[in-house]
């Protein structure tokens, strides 16, 4: 069976939540799409009120991060339960911003994988080399690891609704994206990793999204390639272009 496309933004810190609610007001019209799956991955205060103003459209709303343990003394964290609780159904984990800025590993991500699994959320799990490694020939290296690691212990049922996404650091926020042919070679090695830790099966049934300066002029060629099943979308998301990303056809 066809993958369905998945477009999702990712608003990273921005947009409060009266500005939030205004652009899901403004956007919801432009991303009617029953064909693609839609999410808009928002900040954590503005996830209630985005889910109220999404009900009713063909949005569904994800978290940008999330903590693995179930609750207690971590000051500032959100737990998996108060996401499902507010209505949320995906989770950003691991994106190069969090790996980079706030200490997260494959480890840590790993732990969240198999938090937002244990909880019915679909994590979207990001991955991704810097300029220097694409240099140095060492990121289908780099990225297997990331994936292995992150799936460790992952079950086939549960990887097959999972989303990946390949970000290529020296891509993001750049306007600089990745060739067609770059993105769809990384993506094509990401789904060729989870055959061998799981199997064709497995391979065939996850979603592999590109992310890096995806906008209005490229989604159409980008999403056309075979192994890649969508956007991560960051700064495009914030704005009407959203709308033509995922009516990309
Ligand atoms: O999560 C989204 C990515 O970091 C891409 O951001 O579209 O602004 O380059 P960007």
């Amino acid at each position: 069976m066809a993958r369905k496309k998945i477009v999702a933004g990712n608003w990273k810190m921005n947009k409060t939540p009266s500005e939030a609610v205004a652009l899901v007001e403004e956007l919801k019209p432009l991303v009617a799409n029953e064909e693609v799956d839609v999410v808009f991955c928002v900040p954590a205060i503005d996830i209630i009120p985005v889910v109220e103003a999404c009900k009713g459209s063909n949005i569904e709303v994800g978290a940008e991060n999330m903590y693995f343990e179930e609750s207690g003394a971590y000051t500032g964290e959100i737990s998996p339960a108060m996401l499902t609780d507010a209505g949320v159904k995906y989770v950003v984990l691991g994106h190069s911003e969090r790996r980079e800025y706030f200490a997260e590993t494959n480890e840590t991500v790993n732990k969240k994988v198999l938090k937002a699994f244990e909880h019915g959320l679909t994590p979207i799990m990001c991955c991704g080399e810097t300029l220097e490694q694409r240099e140095q020939g060492v990121t289908m290296d780099f990225i297997r690891q990331q994936v292995k690691v992150g799936f460790q212990n992952v079950t086939a049922d549960q990887a097959k609704t999972a989303v990946i996404a390949y970000e290529p650091i020296w891509a993001i926020g750049t306007g600089k994206t990745a060739t067609t042919e770059q993105a769809e070679e990384v993506c094509a090695g990401i789904r060729a990793c989870i055959a061998e830790v799981y199997d064709e099966a497995t391979a065939e049934a996850i979603r592999i999204q590109y992310g890096g300066s995806v906008n209005a002029g490229n989604a159409a060629e980008l999403f056309a390639q075979a192994d890649i099943d969508g956007g991560l979308v960051g700064g495009a998301s914030l704005k009407a272009d959203f709308g033509k990303i995922v009516n990309y056809k």
